[in-house]
């Protein structure tokens, strides 16, 4: 199932940019469907897919490298406007019969453009403005019957195009947004020269994604995996709204879950949305599973295995269920690396396999959220009614707070961390909160995006009253970050950081000291574990 259905669609051809995804955000936040596909799909699959408008990235090769990612020539002579950027414009220019040359001196960050004469692509921008480079190789020499529309001091070839063709490229980068007039030219590409409307927003996109999921379900029984994160949410709330009570959700509650979860999932799930829910209470069971487990490693096998048991269990006790449905997002989809070129039907995703189906037991799967991204799900949850506490949760790993607690997990262990981890979820928040109201940006600068409590296997000395106290530390974590590939300690205020410091020293017993982690990643992970 795809996004797009009756949607246009813009098709963005990859040729390994670093923007990328960043190119296909953009059209979509100018509310018309866009789609990543690789580079050298063949011109009849593309055609099969039936965009409205192709995109051609940029890409790290030069065009005459052996390997160079390359492009079906076929594609500009479809009728159908191609928009190519940085080598995207080298490779159209190089099959079309221009030239693309080394030049000696790259060009990289901000310059300035000026513009040479008519162009459509530029028609709404001033003479002069500030673009973002970033290449060595550039157009020598434009393809016959295309027009120089724009250079700079180090770039002759800046921009071109061929009206009549219905092909025009930059050689800068217009989905950055250093690019001033950037989402400008977007905008002309896509309305003015492609004749596109901005259709794709989130209230049509519910309904489609509903009519998809009926006519995909039927009068079958779905199935799904809860677990109180964005993504299974959106997806239940979706597949909810499409087919009612055919949908029961598991959620396995295997007692490492923060303080108020197992609530919050039940409140909104049985009472909000009226969802059929099995609250499977696994914690007995991953306690016995966990008990002397000290190797994180171990801790996470364990935990992972004995989930999709407990979720199996529950499932096959269900007539008359053929869906199980997964909330895979688009992200998952690109990094896995298995799409394959041919459009909405084809797109192959490897990690189906990881899903450890017991012997006799088979379920096909939806996956509504495939085509979106992170965002755009908490858009969509949003849209659908779910709970902004649900919609902006931080990520949380699925063999949750065991992971959080070095060494062996008990009970006492769990209490201890849960209790701190929800003093500090609750000043962080308040923290985050006040800086949204200042900045407008949930993710300012300054605004963490990840933070939790670490309980650590040792115990100090301390002082309480008169008393003398032999108790647990609890180390605070908290990053800035953008994807968790990387991330960075939160520059957190000092007062901040001494209210989460004595309240969880007064509030939560068993704890004398509180400990900042201020290790970025690399070389630490987020998690402790
Ligand atoms: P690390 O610790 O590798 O974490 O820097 C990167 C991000 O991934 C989350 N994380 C997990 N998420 N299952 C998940 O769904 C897991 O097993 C898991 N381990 C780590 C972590 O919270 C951070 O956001």
């Amino acid at each position: 199932m795809t996004a797009k259905a009756s949607q246009q669609l813009v098709a963005v051809l990859d040729f390994g940019a670093q923007y990328g995804q960043l190119i296909a955000r953009r059209v979509r936040d100018l509310h018309v469907y866009s789609e990543i596909v690789p580079c050298d799909i063949a011109a009849a699959d593309l055609v099969a897919m039936d965009p409205s408008a192709i995109i051609l990235s940029g890409g790290p090769a030069s065009v005459y490298a052996p390997d160079a990612p390359d492009v079906d020539p076929a594609i500009f002579d479809l009728g159908i406007p191609v928009l190519g950027f940085c080598y995207g414009q080298q490779i159209m220019a190089a099959r079309l019969g221009g030239k693309v040359g080394h030049t000696s001196k790259g060009e990289y960050g901000p310059a300035t453009l000026a513009r040479d004469g008519a162009s459509m692509l530029l028609a709404d921008t001033p003479s002069e403005q500030t673009v973002w480079m970033s290449h060595r190789d550039a157009v020598t020499k434009v393809p016959e019957g295309f027009m120089v529309t724009a250079h700079t001091d180090t770039c002759p070839v800046a921009a071109m195009e061929c009206p009549r063709r219905r092909l025009y490229a930059t050689q800068f980068h217009p989905e950055v947004r250093h690019t001033a007039y950037g989402n400008k030219m977007l905008e002309t590409f896509l309305f003015g020269i492609c004749g596109l409307e901005p259709t794709w927003t989130m209230e049509n996109l519910v309904d489609e994604l509903v009519g998809n999921i009926r006519s995909q379900v039927g009068s079958s029984r779905v199935i799904l995996a809860l677990s109180g994160g964005v993504d299974s949410s959106v997806v239940a709330a979706l597949v909810h709204r499409a087919v009612g009570s055919q949908l029961t959700c598991v959620f396995v509650n295997h007692g490492m879950l923060r303080k108020g979860e197992p609530e919050l999932v039940e409140q909104v799930f049985c009472h909000q949305f009226d969802v059929p829910l099995i609250h499977v209470r696994a914690e007995e069971r991953y306690a016995q599973l966990l008990a002397g487990v000290t190797d994180p490693e171990e801790k996470r096998r364990r935990i992972g295995t004995e989930f999709w048991k407990v979720f199996f269990e529950e499932a096959t006790k269900l007539d008359g269920v053929e869906y199980l449905a997964q909330g895979t997002i688009y992200p998952d989809i690109i990094e896995s690396g298995a799409r394959k070129t041919g459009g909405k039907a084809s797109t192959i995703k490897s990690h189906h396999n990881l899903i450890p189906f017991p012997e006799g037991v088979h379920f096909d799967l939806i996956e509504p959220l495939d085509h979106f991204f992170k965002d755009e799900v908490r858009e969509l949850g949003l849209a659908l009614g779910l709970p902004e506490a649900m919609v902006y949760r931080q990520p949380f790993p699925g063999p949750g707070l065991a992971i959080r607690i070095i060494g062996e997990v008990t009970p006492q262990k769990l209490d201890i961390l849960k209790n701190a981890d929800a003093i500090l979820r609750e000043e962080l928040d308040a923290y985050n909160a006040r800086l949204f109201e200042q900045t407008g940006e949930r993710n300012s600068e300054h605004s963490c995006w990840q933070y939790f409590a670490v309980l650590p296997d040792i115990r100090s000395v301390g002082v309480m009253g008169d008393e003398r106290t032999y108790a647990r530390p609890i180390i605070v974590r908290a990053v800035e970050s953008s994807d968790a590939m990387t991330a960075d300690w939160a520059k957190l205020p000092y007062e901040v950081l001494g209210s989460i410091s004595s309240r969880i020293v007064a509030e939560v017993a068993g704890v004398n000291r509180v400990a900042y982690d201020i290790t970025p990643k690399p070389p630490a992970t987020i998690e402790w574990e």
